[in-house]
């Protein structure tokens, strides 16, 4: 039987990379080549227990890069793509915007172009819920998979932009595309420049937390293993053409997710400093992952046990998160929170 060639995008961040581990793992007739530009966001220490496995592969180039993305595609003829490559960070789209454009919208185009030359038989788009803009505080209120594009940030209108491209290769290519839609993830090897990572590390170092504006927005929090499980059935199952929303139910306010972390780690709620709000902070996210559940999804963690999970690795893992908050994310912190 010839084995077939799945190509993870963005491999080596947080998302991506919790996916490279679980595919190598779970198909070892798969050869799995992860493709990754390493930028700030990605690095290949995560992979040390899997790098000697002789169905994973690394390719290093940027997506953006259409002669080396063609180089690729012509010389491993991939069966599948699962796309995540991503400028990620709704702060950093504010300050600097192009970069967005470039990567999550002419990078998607090039691989879009590269997938329909070379007949891939899937190509499953990683998105986000932030591409329907927000929704109010009303609880009975979700996304569905029919809800109008209304991004707000630069980061989701370049997300936007990419699902429109994925939909626009199917409807006139005939692609056989996917795309998931999924909200706020959390786990292992999440960049410590989100909330929930961020609160970890600096509770544990007894520095203050930031919380924007009154720490009243909601987000709807996911477990990266279960998001995994997820793009892995609709890989398998996806009907082409459609899009599925993922997503369990776990909403929290921003100053809940930061009290409970907080609590956890048997520190203070006077570490919480309440600081000038997001630019367009989009209110609250919330998914309706009915469709999701009907292929066969069930999610495994609820908050309070993804929580439980996520903070013990980052009390096992000090040198991985501790690395990057003594390099150039610390630059980075003191411009975006105006740290003198
Ligand atoms: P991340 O920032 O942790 O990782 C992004 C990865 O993409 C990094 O390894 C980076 O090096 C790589 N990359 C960036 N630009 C590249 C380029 N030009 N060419 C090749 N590689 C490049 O991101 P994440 O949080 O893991 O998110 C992954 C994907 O999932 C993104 O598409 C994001 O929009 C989507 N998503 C994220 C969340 C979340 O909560 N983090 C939720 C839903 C959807
Ligand atoms: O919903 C999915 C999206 O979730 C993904 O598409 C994005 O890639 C991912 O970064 C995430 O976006 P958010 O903007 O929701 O995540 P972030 O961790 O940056 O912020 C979560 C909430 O916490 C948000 O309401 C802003 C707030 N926040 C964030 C930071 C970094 C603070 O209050 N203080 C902070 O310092």
């Amino acid at each position: 039987m010839t084995r077939r060639k799945l190509l993870i995008t963005g491999g080596a961040g947080f998302i991506g990379g919790n996916f490279v581990r679980y595919m190598v793992d779970k198909y070892p007739d798969y050869d799995i080549y992860n493709l990754d530009l390493l930028t700030y966001a990605g690095d290949l220490s995560k992979h040390q227990n899997i790098e000697k496995k002789t169905n994973y592969h690394f390719i290093q180039c940027d997506i953006a890069n259409r002669e080396g993305i063609f180089n690729r595609f012509k010389n491993e003829k991939f069966d599948f793509i699962v796309h995540f490559a991503a400028e990620s960070h709704v702060d950093r789209s504010i300050t600097d915007p192009e970069i967005f454009i470039k990567t999550n919208v002419m990078g998607t185009q090039i691989l879009l172009d590269a997938a329909k030359e070379y007949n891939v038989s899937k190509f499953l788009h990683v998105s986000t819920d932030e591409v329907y803009g927000e929704l109010d505080f009303n609880p009975s209120t979700f996304f569905t998979e029919e809800t109008p594009l209304q991004p707000n940030s630069p980061y989701s209108a370049s997300k936007a932009s990419s699902d429109l491209l994925v939909r626009a290769y199917h409807e006139t290519y005939g692609l056989p595309v996917n795309i998931t839609r999924c909200s706020n993830n959390y786990g292992p090897y999440h960049f410590p420049e989100k909330l929930i990572p961020l609160t970890i590390s600096r509770v544990l170092n007894d520095q203050t937390v930031p919380v924007y504006g009154n720490g009243a927005n909601i987000r709807d929090w996911l477990h990266v293993f279960d998001h995994c499980t997820a793009l892995d059935l609709v890989l398998h199952e996806g009907k082409d053409g459609e899009v599925y929303n993922v997503g369990g139910h776990n909403e929290r306010t921003n100053l809940e997710v930061v009290k409970t972390i907080i609590k956890a780690l048997d520190k203070s709620n006077d570490l919480i400093e309440f600081v000038e709000d997001r630019l367009g902070h989009d209110k609250r996210y919330a998914i309706d992952p009915t469709k999701l559940e009907a292929l066969g999804w069930d999610p495994t963690y609820n908050f309070d046990t993804g929580i439980e999970q996520t903070i013990e690795w980052y009390l096992s893992n000090k040198e991985w998160w501790e690395s990057i908050i003594s390099g150039e994310y610390r630059e980075y912190f003191k411009k975006q929170y105006s740290v003198k």
